[in-house]
């Protein structure tokens, strides 16, 4: 494999993880930051963000060399290879954000070495390889579509061994240099154009919302029926068209990337005219999502989905959008707790990433250290996020400290094994009621 000299811009998640996992593919390479106090951090070896190994290879890389971090932008000059890892948030209208990429265009012009390959990274709409071209006013310097497919908390992971990868370009050369910077990793690449490298990314987390916002719904379903989703999702999922990912039924989907991709696709769809419905109705459902589980909870504290939640104490297991990660974007646990607060509730959370120190913005939220704190006189335990660890709590403790015994577990997370004997009635997402005594 032929090591390259590679540039990326952007210290995020996935720019430290692109620039560590290349490293450690052998490549030689610089990340750019703008913020001084991060590269000072990443050049003593810390890393700010959560990701499992992600320390470990940024030490390794710059033990060895192979990975250098600046502020200056310059230090590209000499990389045959720039990744862009800039954000692309999502703006007032719904679509996607460009302005950081677009502003740092003329910058680059003036510094990448001709027949340097520029690459977007980051989520992009369709079009803005182009776009990109345009401003840089380059044509020695191709444009290269190779979007991520990075979870958080599996960063480096799903780097290392994706299960694919696409390169989307118009310069066969240019792709072939982007493909092989990834030949350690064994992963199908599939070369392709740019736009549809740049749609593929939007195409798949949309997807994924719309197999969760199926279940959700699914879910609801199985409570008016008296169907067990958990029996239902488990046979759908062996079913190999199917698959069984993405089938657990939770308080919605979020994160940093799944809301602000479904709505820059509806917005590129709207723009080329093209009736997403189906992607509306997902998106719709999602919100329909946490309403319904505020009215689970409101039904099962206050005797009635109407009954009203003043003045009652509610514990909450977990605030992060997922297990494994410390993000706290676009949450749906926070969404939830946020409605609940705002309709009275007093509320006490646990979440074994987010400390009690601090309260990182929730001021309506008391963030504690200690998950038995959270049951404490509380009317009602809700489960919000899936942490493992959550199932290794002394659940019969937690019962002797509530007022009520009541857990209102969103991501169907414990199972009969935790909570028999305990004394808990057990309150799932599609699935019966389930009261010990
Ligand atoms: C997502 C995609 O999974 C990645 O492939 C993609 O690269 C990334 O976005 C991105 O665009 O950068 P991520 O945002 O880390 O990754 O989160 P996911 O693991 O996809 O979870 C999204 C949401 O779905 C979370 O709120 C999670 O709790 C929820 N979920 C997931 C469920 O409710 N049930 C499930 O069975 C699975």
């Amino acid at each position: 494999m032929a090591s390259r000299r590679v540039g990326v811009i952007g210290a995020g998640y996935v720019g430290l993880t692109s620039a560590a996992c290349l490293a450690h593919l052998g490549h030689d390479v610089v990340c750019v930051e703008k913020e001084t106090s991060k590269v000072d951090l990443l050049a003593a070896g810390v890393v700010p963000i959560a990701e499992p190994r992600l320390e470990e290879l940024v030490r390794q890389g710059l033990a060895n060399g192979r990975l250098r971090f600046t502020t200056t932008r310059e230090r590209l000059a000499s990389a045959e290879v720039v990744l862009l890892c800039l954000p692309t948030p999502m703006g007032r209208d719904g679509a996607a954000d460009l302005y950081a990429l677009e502003s740092i265009m003329p910058t680059l012009a003036s510094i990448l070495a001709p027949g340097c390959v520029l690459v977007t990274k980051s989520t992009v709409p369709v079009g803005t390889a182009g776009r990109i071209a345009e401003l840089l006013r380059r044509p020695d310097v191709p444009v290269v579509s190779n979007p991520e497919f990075l979870r958080e908390g599996h960063a480096v992971q799903d780097f290392l061994s994706p299960d694919r990868i696409v390169v989307g370009s118009a310069a066969p050369e240019a792709a072939t240099r982007v493909a092989e910077l990834y030949t350690g990793t064994k992963a199908p690449v599939l070369r392709t154009g740019t736009a549809s490298a740049e749609l593929a990314k939007y195409a798949s987390n949309a997807f994924l919302a719309m197999k969760l916002s199926y279940v959700n719904v699914l879910a609801e379903l199985c409570e008016r029926v008296g169907a067990d989703i958990t029996d239902v999702s488990r046979t759908m999922g062996l079913d190999e068209r199917i698959g069984p990912l993405f089938l657990v039924p939770g308080p919605g989907w979020g994160g940093s990337c799944l809301p602000k991709d479904t709505s820059a696709l509806l917005n590129a769809a709207d723009a080329a005219g093209v009736d997403f419905e189906l992607l509306r109705a997902t998106v719709r459902a999602n919100a329909r999502q946490q309403a319904m589980i505020v009215r689970k909870i409101r039904d099962a504290v206050a005797g009635s989905s109407a009954g009203s939640l003043q003045g009652i104490r509610i514990g909450l297991l977990g605030l992060t959008f997922k297990a494994g990660t410390d993000d706290l974007r676009d949450s749906p646990a926070i969404a939830i707790a946020e409605e609940l607060a705002a309709q009275g509730a007093l509320l006490t959370a646990y979440d074994p990433r987010v400390p009690a120190t601090g309260n990182r913005g929730l001021p309506r939220i008391h963030v504690v250290d200690d998950p038995y704190l959270v049951a404490k006189d509380a009317v009602a335990v809700v489960l919000l996020t899936e942490w493992p660890e959550f199932r290794e709590l002394d659940w019969a403790q937690l019962a002797a400290v509530t007022d009520r015994a009541v857990v209102i577990d969103t991501r169907n997370l414990l199972t009969d094994e935790t909570l028999g004997g305990t004394g808990f009635t057990h309150i799932g997402v599609g699935t019966p009621i389930s009261a010990d005594s």
